[in-house]
């Protein structure tokens, strides 16, 4: 993280506003569900909707009012145990996989566990000592926008499931699907480049520290793969042709039967969204793809994926827009002449989700938040269309297992380049 000094730069306004927004945010998300929609668990990457408005409640209880205020009362004992999501140092949790048995709380319950947070959160943001935890509170409402765009992709796969396939939110924007022309590269750059955070605004501690990577001759495409390109992906027969396919995916689509993107049907007419199930629209992005498929695809196409240094060299240089969640779509969306670098879907790119050069997590129980997990999993970048629009940047790094597909994840193709 850089300094509250630093971080407020990029966010104006006051700390305590932006936190009323941000926690306000979490709640309207849920505007159109009903309590029963946010209890199910429908696989262990999935937490319950009421599991994450509940745990980001717990981060700042955890982190910040426990840790920080004095005279702060805890809402309740059994709270730390159920909503603590994998920080050992801070204590025994409730085992994922089975956050879905949880009928109680209640919804309501948590909703005044919310509120009892924000009293003695704002309370203790007018006090003295505001700016000792501002760096605190800046990290838990970054972490909080991470859940939101959980808590919607998990309500997504739980609704999904749902032979009445109902939607999480009416009145979605539905953009228009616009052809998107050839797909084009554009020469990237080569030679010595500077990754990672810049400073000059928030980042976790995994974009850091700014180091030098080396990028060989490569282009990068202007725009993300289709719904149509990847259909003829499909009707060319790319599912049964193990000659396209890394080892461990040629398995896993076996094993799990495999043959189309999550949530398309077995037609190849429509999708699930997060606005019911819809026609695919052969202009916009393909999601829900695993990082085996996006491999098979860019390989079937006579390229491959983008390193996460020469996705971010090539961002770096854009406005940090896109179709991100203020765009009200809540799904991908055809580029309209833009490179679609953010939002509408994450990137898998073929980089494993390393530490950098001289990375060092943060000190005590926060240093959990990203590093322990730098072990088999890969780098994807540029945010999707539920993505906060102020937390996506060029440097940010979010880290999959190759086998997941339940997330806004989709793919840009590159290709060597010959000096
Ligand atoms: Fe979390």
């Amino acid at each position: 993280m850089n300094s509250p000094a630093e971080a407020l730069a990029r966010h104006p306004g006051k700390l305590s506003d932006r936190y009323r927004r941000v926690r306000a945010t979490t709640v309207d998300l849920v505007r159109d569900l009903q309590p029963e929609d946010t209890v199910v668990q429908t696989m262990p990457d999935v937490s319950p909707t009421k599991w994450h408005l509940a745990h980001v409640s717990w981060f700042f209880e955890c982190f910040v009012l426990k840790a920080h205020k004095p005279g702060y009362r805890e809402y309740s004992g059994a709270f730390h145990y159920l909503f603590n999501s994998y920080y050992n140092t801070a204590g025994a949790m409730h085992p994922r996989p089975r956050r879905g048995e949880l009928s109680r709380p209640t919804l309501s319950e948590i909703l005044d566990y919310r509120q009892h947070v924000d009293d003695a959160l704002l309370d203790f943001l007018e006090s003295d000592s505001a700016g000792e935890i501002s760096e605190l509170v800046t990290l838990g409402l970054h972490h909080e926008q991470q859940h939101q765009e959980l808590l919607l992709t998990d309500i997504k796969h739980v609704l999904s499931r749902n032979p009445l396939q109902p939607a999480a939110r009416h009145g979605l924007a539905q953009p228009a699907g616009v052809a998107p022309g050839a797909y084009e590269f554009s020469q990237g750059a080569t030679g010595i480049v500077s990754i990672g955070a810049e400073g000059g605004g928030f980042c976790f501690d995994n974009e850091t520290p700014r180091h030098e990577a080396l990028l060989h001759p490569h282009s990068i495409g202007n725009r993300l793969v289709t719904n149509g390109e990847y259909r003829e992906f499909i009707e060319s027969g790319a599912y049964e042709d193990a000659r396209l396919w890394l080892s461990d995916g040629w398995a896993t689509l076996n094993e799990r039967g495999w043959n189309r993107p999550l949530y398309w049907d077995e037609a190849l007419e429509t999708e699930f969204t997060l606005a019911g199930r819809a026609e695919i629209d052969d202009h916009a992005p393909v999601c829900h793809i695993s990082y085996y498929e996006a491999d098979a695809y860019a390989r079937w196409s006579g390229c491959r994926l983008p390193t996460e240094f020469e996705w971010e060299h090539a961002a770096g240089a854009l406005a940090a827009e896109g179709n991100l969640l203020g765009n009200n779509a809540w799904h991908p969306a055809a580029a309209d002449g833009t490179r679609q670098f953010f939002g509408d879907a994450w990137e898998w790119t073929s980089s494993a989700y390393a530490p950098y050069p001289g990375f060092r997590p943060l000190e005590g129980s926060l240093g959990e938040y990203n590093g322990k997990f730098m072990c088999n999993q890969v780098t994807v970048r540029g945010g999707s269309c539920v993505t906060a629009n102020d937390h996506i940047r060029a440097s940010y790094r979010s880290f999959f297992y190759p086998d997941a597909r339940w997330q806004f994840l989709g793919l840009r193709l590159a290709r060597d380049e010959h000096a």
